[in-house]
């Protein structure tokens, strides 16, 4: 104890000497990320003004002292007073002009409708934007909120332009950068984030970010605001999922008498499949021999012993939504054509495997014959001999109504080259990632439309003609 404290006087004293070189930052919102940020600021050395219309929260913070639990907090609140480098008002006109930088942190809870109630993120700005009319050019805002993407560039930004008269990029920038911190270890999450985001509306604001938010050992990952607002909602949706998802397998085991958590403790061992970036990119629906099977057996398993499972239930509803929004598009798109014949490049549940078991551009294909619209494959894992004759008999034997696509494809009437498919297909559906297909998708006629299932471009072509699924 007597050590650490020893290594955070010292650590201070470091930080004293360089304190005069750093800007001063404004938090308006002392609640749980904004106080937890005047803390471990001021322990990197910046001066910090906290803000916020609470009296209490305010007394607190200019006392030293935490308006929250949070472990390590109150000594960071102590020191930072100690050291004047923390102060708290509830002026935050006031707060923000005295400051090079302000951090964003106000509440955005759910609103009445069940959206984002962005009422304090205007107030807030509004307070930001009157304090900038008499500032001279360069601070730089930082929004730590949760807000709906566009929210800083379509709110905060033209609340702080109206209330100023100031320009953003001329006069002031402008950051959004998500807080990833967990209540519990807020003070631990601060040293060491997930990750750090910064999303900027140029380069000085983005060095001010760099230099308030980076954390020692932790790249900068940079990007654009939405992306960074999206991707704020997007981690809390999948923690809430993987918290949903093992409480249903807790479910499922305890019917059948199994260890839910021996269980997960080897689900987890496997970072190859389960907890990696595998299956994680957009793209279409999945498919093959195993995942619809075992989806479906597990929903048997649990219904037979009276478990209800609605995230797995709502698997493979999901998934022919995915098919279904495939399906519209192509039509869509085809409709207005002279030539109604659709072009597939891929049909075996993923490239690579000649197995077209469950695969759901087999349905896609299968549903489009069934608008009246013609169907041309081209697939390198395919040709019509006897390997695809018992693929077809067997699959037809369960859903018949696959069975017209399937005889084509065995006939061959549906089997193509790339080149023909090319030629003859004003509408090309692209299943498969391939160099090949790129490559053709890339050199199309003029007016081929085409519908990308996979992503085959890391950007995304910028051409009328091109439609990404979920991109
Ligand atoms: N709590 C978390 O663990 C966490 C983690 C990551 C991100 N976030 C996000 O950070 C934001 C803040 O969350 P929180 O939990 O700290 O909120 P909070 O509700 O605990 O605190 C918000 C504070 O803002 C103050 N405030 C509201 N309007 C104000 C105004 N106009 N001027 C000055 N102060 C004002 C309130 O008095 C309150 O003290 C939210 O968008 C939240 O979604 C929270």
């Amino acid at each position: 104890m007597a050590a650490a404290n020893a290594l955070r006087a010292v650590t201070a004293e470091v930080l004293v000497e360089t304190a005069e070189s750093l800007p001063t930052i404004c938090i308006i919102g002392l609640g749980y990320v904004g106080v937890v940020s005047v803390g471990c600021l001021a322990e990197r050395g910046f001066k910090v003004i906290g803000a916020d219309l609470d009296a209490a929260k305010v007394a607190c913070v200019a006392d030293g002292r935490s308006p929250i639990v949070e472990r390590g907090l109150e000594a960071l609140l102590a020191d930072g007073v100690r050291l004047d480098r923390v102060s708290a008002t509830r002026d935050v006109v006031q707060a923000v002009s005295a400051s090079d930088v302000t951090l964003l942190a106000v509440g955005t809870p759910t609103s009445a409708d069940g959206g984002c109630d962005l009422t304090f993120v205007r107030a807030a700005s509004r307070a930001i934007g009157m304090a900038l009319r008499d500032k001279p050019a360069g601070h730089c805002v930082i929004l730590r909120c949760s807000v709906p993407p566009g929210t800083t560039l379509g709110v905060v930004v033209p609340e702080i332009e109206a209330a100023s008269g100031k320009k953003l990029g001329q006069d002031f920038g402008i950051c959004f950068s998500p807080e990833f911190l967990r209540e519990g270890s807020a003070v631990a999450d601060f040293a060491d984030p997930a990750k750090v985001v910064i999303a900027v509306s140029d380069a000085r604001a983005e060095t001010i970010a760099r230099q308030v938010l980076s954390a020692a050992g932790q790249p900068v990952l940079i990007t654009t605001i939405a992306v960074a607002e999206t991707l704020k909602y997007v981690d809390n949706i999948w923690h809430a999922t993987k918290v949903v998802f093992a409480n249903e397998v807790g479910r499922f085991c305890k019917a059948l008498d199994v260890d839910s958590h021996e269980v997960m403790r080897l689900f987890v061992e496997d970072t190859k499949l389960n907890l990696s970036p595998y299956y994680l990119k957009p793209g279409f629906a999945f498919g093959g021999a195993c995942l619809p099977k075992e989806v479906r057996a597990a929903m048997h398993i649990a219904s037979l012993n009276c478990v209800e499972l609605p995230l797995i239930d709502s698997l493979l509803i999901s998934n022919e939504q995915q098919v279904a929004a495939a399906q519209r598009m192509i039509v869509d798109l085809a409709a207005p054509l002279r030539r109604r014949t659709i072009g597939f490049l891929g049909l075996t549940f993923k490239a690579g495997t000649d197995d077209l078991r469950e695969s759901p551009m087999v349905e896609l294909a299968a549903r489009l014959l069934r608008q009246n619209l013609s169907v041309r494959v081209c697939d390198p894992n395919l040709d019509s001999g006897p390997h695809l004759a018992a693929q077809a008999s067997h699959i037809a034997a369960t859903h018949a109504s696959l069975a017209p696509l399937l005889d084509a494809l065995v006939g061959g009437s549906a089997l193509a080259t790339l080149d023909s498919v090319m030629a003859d297909c004003d509408v090309i559906v692209v299943a498969h990632a391939t160099e090949a297909f790129r490559a053709a998708v890339r050199g199309r006629r003029a007016g081929v439309h085409v519908v990308d299932l996979v992503r085959l471009f890391r950007d995304v072509p910028a051409e009328a003609t091109y439609h990404g699924i979920g991109w």
